[in-house]
């Protein structure tokens, strides 16, 4: 549940401590090797192109303005080719295994030639769990048009006339090349369906991943302090520790909640970032406070991407961080 990732933070208080000389503040942090400004990033979320065109673009080019990793989703509009190099140092690349080991070498070996750094594999969604609310507001495929579709759709004309203009539902442009030659976009939707969710996916396949993978590989998903343990036997390099933004299982803990237990499973030196329900500074300094190097978060960038896109001139955010506080 989305409400209980955002709970969980708040039954955390931070005690400051003060009389230390901050003059110099640093918040940057080294993941995987690479220094990144601030310790947050933008979690993979599929289809960010369906709510605005080139959302995924967008985000990558926001991600190395703000130097803090995107983790491009192979659900994504955008392919893995053309969006990791918009900003090669961070644009991360996260797949879903599929049915098909080909592809899921295949999907490995692009990531390699497009040069991304990090490869993170999510292994949270092994079935399509019962997403209540998408039954109710009609998201499904194929498409069904029902009187509440057309009562948005009424109520948003500006994104309709540009969903219309950019041809409808966008492509998924990661699966196009295993599709036939002039599928159409959802002809791809429908063969990306058939591939994924692959519930025979176990920990063979993520063996597999890591013979295949030279650079940093971090699992996505795991809640378990055992799971973790075995994250760790197979060689992955970090994990990212995520429900899912409470989208997979309802009686699922928060990802917060679990945080300590996998640290403590993991040792100190496996890196660990926190997903799921992180909106605010405060929230990352306690995610780091509970064992995480970094956290990042799906819904607030998808939000501002589908708002607002990319603003044509960038307003910097350190006029305001210098305003006096009384
Ligand atoms: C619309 C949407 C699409 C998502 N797509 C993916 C995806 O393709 N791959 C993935 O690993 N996680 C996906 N997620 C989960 C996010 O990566 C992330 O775990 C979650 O959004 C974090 O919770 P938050 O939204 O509360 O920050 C998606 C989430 C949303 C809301």
């Amino acid at each position: 549940m989305p409400e209980r990732n955002r709970s969980a933070f708040a039954q955390h208080k931070l005690v400051p401590r003060y009389l230390r000389d901050v003059t110099k503040r640093d918040q940057s942090v080294v993941l995987f090797g690479r220094r990144y400004a601030s310790p947050i990033g933008i979690s993979p979320t599929g289809l960010a192109g369906l709510f605005r065109p080139d959302a995924d673009a967008m985000l990558a080019h926001a991600a190395r303005e703000a130097n803090v990793p995107f983790l491009l989703s192979s659900a994504a509009n955008g392919a893995l080719e053309e969006v990791a190099p918009l900003a090669p140092e961070n644009v991360w690349f996260q797949m879903y295994c599929t049915s098909d080991e080909a592809i899921n070498a295949d999907l490995v070996q692009r990531a390699r030639k497009a040069g991304v750094r990090v490869l993170v594999v999510s292994v949270d969604v092994p079935v399509n769990s019962n997403r209540e609310r998408n039954r109710r507001n009609g998201f499904s495929r194929p498409f069904r048009m029902t009187p509440g579709v057309v009562l948005e759709a009424l109520g948003h004309p500006a994104w309709v006339i540009r969903y219309l203009r950019t041809g409808g539902i966008p492509m998924m442009r990661n699966w196009k090349p295993y599709a036939p030659a002039n599928a159409s976009a959802a002809q791809v939707a429908d063969m990306y369906g058939t591939l994924t969710p692959a519930p025979m996916v176990n920990w063979d396949h993520l063996r597999r991943i890591r013979a295949a993978r030279a650079g940093p590989l971090v699992i996505k998903g795991l809640m378990h302090p055992e799971d973790a343990r075995e994250a760790v036997a197979l060689g992955a390099d970090g994990l990212v520790v995520s429900n899912h933004g409470g989208r997979q299982l309802d009686a699922s803990p928060s990802s917060l909640e679990v945080l300590p237990a996998i640290r403590d499973a993991v040792g100190k030196d496996l890196e660990l970032i926190l997903d799921s329900g992180v909106r605010r500074g405060s929230d990352v300094v306690v995610a780091r406070c509970l064992g995480a190097q970094s956290a990042i978060f799906g819904r607030p960038t998808l939000f501002g991407v589908a708002v607002a896109g990319r603003p044509a001139r960038h307003t910097c955010c350190r006029s305001s961080a210098r305003r006096s506080t009384w």
